[in-house]
């Protein structure tokens, strides 16, 4: 660890010390000193009300304007060449025909971009963003396959994209280390996420495995993934009198408007960042090269730039997955108590980035077990630097522990359901936490029932329907609650009783702006109709990133801060004249447009009258919600049952999925809706995990081979069965409206349910992800 890592790990681990504190005083609420939110219960208004998504009709009349799709005046637009070796120096670069080009404007390489700083690397500060820490295009030296080297500016796309294939490079190759044989043989390190070693130990795991009479000891593998949202990582920017300002497709605007100006070396507020539509993140929207170059070439050039990665790009410069190779090794007693629970591995990162695949994150709080050994280690390699991408941890460790569950249960002789639920922990396992709500054991009752679970041959390969061998497969699904510090929204109440909430949070389509409407309106008791919401804009309050599932807790939060200051600011502003007079604003609540005194409703006061009498044609409030310290009482997670029924065809090897459901238990269901999408897309992408995703990477050149969507396959409408699900909708009383995330979930779980569902049907245990029919012929 060189030094300046060593000083970060002090600072996070003093800010550890004094939250400890801070918890051992905060009272049992996720507000400190305050009460659950009241709007956890509520059983008749908005809440829980499938309202459909307010931007609905915009996206299907072609209305919502993404990033590539603003047109500026005088605009050119940009291509990228990329290096093809993976290490080493460019010893020529040959632009001259490029230059010639018809339409071209600039061809922008390290000989003549501007002087940059490095950009702060997502989690290295509060407000960072970056998915590498490279600077790039100032000097010759590569550090990926695929890296930029050269930014083409044309009058139009195809131009630019025909100068782009003009570059001609040579490069003076260094050795690369890009073959995880090769660098494992060389040491592995332990790793790290968000400032913790990905490392847990209780009792002698090893020792009470070698002991147990029934055990299992496997190795599971997971490929590279790459990203592959349907809306193409893209920029339209320019700069206005030293202001940079950019239409972006972001999932934490805010901390990518500082990171600009860290590049740019320009104050904070000189970057201004708008994104009010994202055609999906899955954690691959943050700050990437391409932001950086396109607005350097914008300034060089002096004029508006549109850069939109062609698919080959995203997968050039966008980090995806990194592989992971995971023992799961189990001990337990013949009555299915586990006494041994091991769950360590391998994974893959690069020097420029912090993001090695935290692969044991969901066994930390999964099972009861004395003997707990957890560890992921990882090789630094060559190539381009991974990222976040839904459920970073949890996707891949649950198909390992939940495959090797699937393999116990088998050898003790229960039923799988049973087994988990023999070891379903009193408290959380490694931290020892209480867990703020956990209703599990429920959600596996309803679903099995609703699946029809009884249904199963315990016998793998014994249902036959034609060509097809039929079977079924349970996993757990589970993802933590995350609450990030920085929240803040703003709230302006005028006096026709409209309000407006201003806050820098994302609409990825999952329904932000829609949840966040009933969540202010119910609050306010107001309806949907009188909530202007303004979101997607870095000059707006909040430090709030769609990431983590935690945007709706943490903009919840936020409104419900506001809106508190609103409380005080009517009360005071409402006179010795008003019903409400002498009350304090924590005896007031909202209802029909105005408060009312909590426990006797006939005091209230509109919020008309109030504001009229004050003469005031508007009040605005700002503020912040307290730090989540709630996540320090409490080991809280969104948990989740998965069934599957898998198809395998006996001529073919081919597998299909032709039932699947999700029964989750995540808190309060906010919208019925927009819930279900969120799951229903998170299963679907875990069907892709299953069955079909795999980066191809050659290991001789580092470069990834199958960067498209002919060769990289995701699930189209024909993979995908009917996917059914149900949840327990029981409020979680420590967190803000109830609610836990529901973003993530889905795509837990699901490869293990899969892998459970096809052994089930033919005998073969595939351990190796994705599950394909050679590896079933
Ligand atoms: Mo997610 S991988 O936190 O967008």
């Amino acid at each position: 660890m060189n030094l300046l890592d060593q000083a970060k790990q002090a600072v996070q681990g003093m800010a550890q010390a004094v939250m400890t504190k801070a918890v051992a005083l905060a009272p049992d609420s996720w507000v400190p000193g305050g009460q659950p939110d009241p709007l956890m219960h509520s059983k008749h208004g908005l809440i829980g009300a499938p309202v459909s998504r307010l931007d609905g009709p915009l996206k299907v009349t072609g209305k919502a304007a993404f990033a590539a799709e603003f047109p500026l005046p005088d605009m050119v637009y940009a291509a990228l060449a990329y290096s093809t070796i993976a290490k080493g120096r460019i010893r020529s670069l040959d632009i001259a025909r490029a230059e010639k080009a018809p339409g071209v404007v600039l061809v922008m390489t390290h000989h003549n971009a501007p002087r940059l700083q490095p950009p702060p690397l997502f989690l290295s500060e509060e407000k960072a963003a970056a998915g590498d820490n490279l600077p790039v295009m100032q000097d010759d030296r590569i550090h990926w396959n695929g890296q930029p080297i050269a930014l083409i500016l044309a009058g139009t796309q195809e131009q630019a994209d025909h100068a782009a294939s003009l570059i001609r490079a040579t490069y003076i190759e260094e050795d690369a280390q890009i073959s995880i044989a090769a660098a494992r043989a060389e040491g592995t390190t332990q790793s790290q996420f968000m400032g913790q070693p990905l490392h847990n130990e209780s009792g002698d795991a090893e020792a009470a495995l070698a002991e147990a009479p029934f055990k299992v000891d496997a190795t599971y593998t997971t490929p590279r993934h790459n990203h592959n949202p349907i809306e193409l990582h893209a920029v339209t920017l320019f700069w206005q009198g030293g202001v940079l300002r950019v239409h972006d497709a972001q999932q934490l605007v805010t901390h990518s408007a500082f990171t600009l100006s860290r590049v740019f070396d320009i104050p904070e507020e000189k970057v201004i960042i708008t994104s009010p539509y994202v055609g999906g993140g899955f954690g691959s929207k943050s700050l990437w090269q391409h932001h950086i170059l396109a607005a350097a070439a914008a300034r060089m050039a002096g004029r508006p730039v549109r850069l939109m990665l062609s698919r080959e790009g995203v997968y050039r410069i966008v980090g995806g997955r990194s592989p992971t190779e995971q023992r799961v090794a189990l001990g337990a007693t013949a009555d299915g108590k586990l006494t041994a629970l091991i769950h360590s591995g391998l994974t893959v990162k690069t020097p420029h980035n912090a993001m090695p695949e935290p692969f044991i994150l969901p066994t930390r709080s999964a099972y009861a077990a004395d003997n707990i050994l957890l560890d992921v280690r990882h090789v630094e390699l060559d190539m381009l630097g991974n990222t976040f991408m839904r459920a970073p941890g949890e996707a891949v460790g649950t198909f390992a522990l939940e495959s090797a569950m699937d393999e116990l249960a088998e050898k003790l002789g229960m039923d799988p359901i049973e087994l988990r639920l023999r070891n379903e922990p009193e408290k959380d396992p490694t931290s020892g936490l209480p867990f703020s709500a956990r209703h599990i054991a429920q959600a596996w009752r309803t679903g099995a029932e609703r699946f029809g679970w009884h249904r199963r041959k315990p016998v793998p390969g014994t249902v036959r329907e034609g060509e097809w061998l039929v079977g079924m497969g349970c996993a757990t699904a589970t993802y933590p609650y995350y609450r990030m510090p920085g929240g803040a929204a703003r709230l302006t109440l005028t006096s026709d009783g409209h309000v407006t909430v201003d806050v820098a949070v994302h609409e990825m389509g999952m329904g932000t702006a829609t949840v966040q409407s009933q969540v202010t309106a119910e609050r306010l008791g107001l309806s949907i109709d009188m909530i202007r919401f303004n979101y997607g804009d870095s000059t707006l309050p909040g430090l709030i990133m769609a990431g983590g599932s935690q945007q709706t807790a943490a903009t919840g939060a936020s409104i419900l801060a506001a809106y508190d200051a609103l409380k005080k600011e009517l009360v005071a502003l409402a006179g010795n004249s008003s019903p409400l007079a002498g009350l304090k604003p924590d005896e007031v609540g909202s209802r029909d447009a105005g408060l009312c005194k909590l426990d006797e409703p006939d005091r209230y006061d509109s919020y008309a009258a109030i504001l009229g009498r004050a003469r005031r044609e508007e009040v605005r409030v700002e503020a912040s919600p307290p730090p989540p310290l709630e996540t320090m009482h409490w080991s809280m997670h969104s948990h989740g049952a998965m069934f599957c029924e898998a198809r395998v065809n006996i001529v073919t090897g081919e597998p299909r999925i032709s039932r699947f459901l999700g029964s989750f238990d995540c808190g309060r269901i906010l919208n019925p809706k927009t819930a279900a999408s969120q799951f229903r897309g998170g299963i679907i992408m875990g069907l892709g995990l299953a069955l079909m995703e795999e980066t191809q990477f050659d290991e001789r050149k580092g470069r990834i081979m199958n960067a498209n969507l002919a060769d990289y396959h995701v699930p189209v409408h024909l993979d995908v069965p009917e996917i059914d699900v149900i949840w327990t909708d029981i409020p979680d009383p420590h967190t803000p409206m109830g609610a836990r995330g529901v973003g993530e979930i889905g795509i837990t779980g699901t490869g293990a349910a899969v892998a459970n569902a096809i052994y089930n049907a033919t005998g073969k245990r595939i351990r190796d992800l994705p599950i394909t029919l050679d590896k079933l012929l």
